[in-house]
C-alpha cells in the first residue's frame, strides 16, 4: 500500500496522479511597449501529459519559438502561469531556475549550435561539465548518448567533418545525456535533407516510445505526422489542437512500423546509462 501526504493528513492506498510535464494558463508575452509592443502569445492553455508527443505548427511570426522558449525557461512570459513538472517556474530564483533547465530540459535547434572547434564527444559531454557531473562518468554517458544516436564510431568528429543530420544527432546526444524528462525542438529538421530528416524523426520516435516526452515545431505536415498530437498557433493562440495517438502507446510512425510485432527497440538512457 502506498501512502502519501494530503493536505488532510496521510492517505493510503492512493497515490497522486503525476503533474504533467507541461502546464500552461492564460500565458501572454508582449515584446516591447505602447505602439512597439508585439502581442506574441495572446492567452495560451496547453497541458502537456509526460510521455506525449507533440508538433506545434503555425505560420511564421505566430509565436511558436515564444512559446517553445518559455516553455524551456529561456525567457519569462508577461503573464499567466507555467508549471513544469507540478514546479511553478515564476517562483524559481536564477540558480534554481538554471537547476530546473539542466536537468529536466533538452534543447534541439534548427541550426544545430554545436562548437565548432570542439568534437562530437566534447560537444555531447558539455551539459555534464555544467552539470558537475565527474570526468569518467561523463565519458561513459556523453559515450552512451553518442552510441544511442547511431555515432559511436565519429565521437572524434569535429561538426565540420560531419553531415547535416550527423551533426543534428551529435545536438539530440548533447540534448539527452542528462536524461531530461522533456525534450523541446525548434525545427529541428529545418535545415535537413529528406533522408536526414527520417532519420532524426525516427530516433525521435524511439526516443518517445521510450517514455520521453518530445516537443517539436515544425512548419511541415509530413514531420508533424511523426507526433502523437498537433498543436496549431494563429497570432499568438492556440486554434486547434488534434490528437492522432494515445499518450501512453506508440508514436504514429512506430504504431505501423510494428504491427504485428513486439515492442519498440528501447531507447533507455537514465543517468546511470
Ligand atoms: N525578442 C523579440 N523582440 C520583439 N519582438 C519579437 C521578439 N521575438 C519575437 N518577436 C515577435 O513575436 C512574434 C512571434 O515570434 P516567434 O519567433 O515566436 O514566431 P515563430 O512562430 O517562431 O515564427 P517562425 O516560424 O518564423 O520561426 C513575431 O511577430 C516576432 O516578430
Ligand atoms: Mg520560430
Amino acid at each position: 500500500m502506498t501512502e502519501y501526504q494530503s493536505a488532510d493528513g496521510p492517505v493510503t492506498g492512493y497515490a497522486p496522479p503525476r503533474p504533467s510535464a507541461v502546464w500552461i494558463s492564460a500565458l501572454r508575452k508582449v515584446y516591447g511597449e505602447g505602439d512597439a509592443a508585439v502581442h506574441a502569445l495572446r492567452g495560451v492553455d496547453l497541458d502537456i501529459p509526460h510521455g506525449d508527443y507533440v508538433a506545434v505548427m503555425g505560420a511564421s511570426g505566430s509565436g511558436k519559438s515564444t512559446l517553445m522558449n518559455i516553455v524551456g525557461c529561456l525567457d519569462v512570459p508577461s503573464s499567466g502561469e507555467y508549471r513544469l513538472d507540478g514546479i511553478a517556474i515564476a517562483d524559481l530564483d536564477e540558480r534554481q531556475l538554471s537547476l530546473v533547465r539542466n536537468r529536466k530540459i533538452g534543447f534541439v535547434f534548427q541550426s544545430f549550435n554545436l562548437l565548432a572547434r570542439t568534437t562530437a564527444f566534447e560537444n555531447v559531454e558539455l551539459p555534464l561539465v555544467y552539470g558537475a557531473v565527474r570526468g569518467p562518468q561523463r565519458r561513459r554517458r556523453a559515450l552512451a548518448a553518442l552510441h544511442l544516436v547511431g555515432l559511436g564510431d565519429r565521437v572524434d568528429h569535429h561538426p565540420n567533418q560531419l553531415s547535416g543530420g550527423q551533426q543534428q544527432r551529435v545536438a539530440i546526444a548533447r540534448a539527452l545525456v542528462t536524461a531530461p524528462s522533456l525534450v523541446l525542438a525548434d525545427e529541428p529538421t529545418g535545415n535537413l535533407d529528406t533522408q536526414s530528416s527520417s532519420e532524426v524523426m525516427s530516433l525521435f520516435d524511439r526516443l518517445n516510445a521510450a517514455g520521453r516526452t518530445i516537443v517539436l515545431i515544425t512548419h511541415e505536415e509530413d514531420i508533424a505526422a511523426h507526433a502523437k498530437r498537433a498543436v496549431r498557433l494563429v497570432d499568438g493562440l492556440i486554434v486547434q489542437d488534434v490528437r492522432f495517438a494515445p499518450v501512453d502507446g506508440l508514436p504514429p510512425r512506430l504504431a505501423t512500423a510494428g504491427a504485428g510485432r513486439p515492442a519498440a527497440p528501447s531507447l533507455a538512457l537514465g543517468p546511470g546509462a
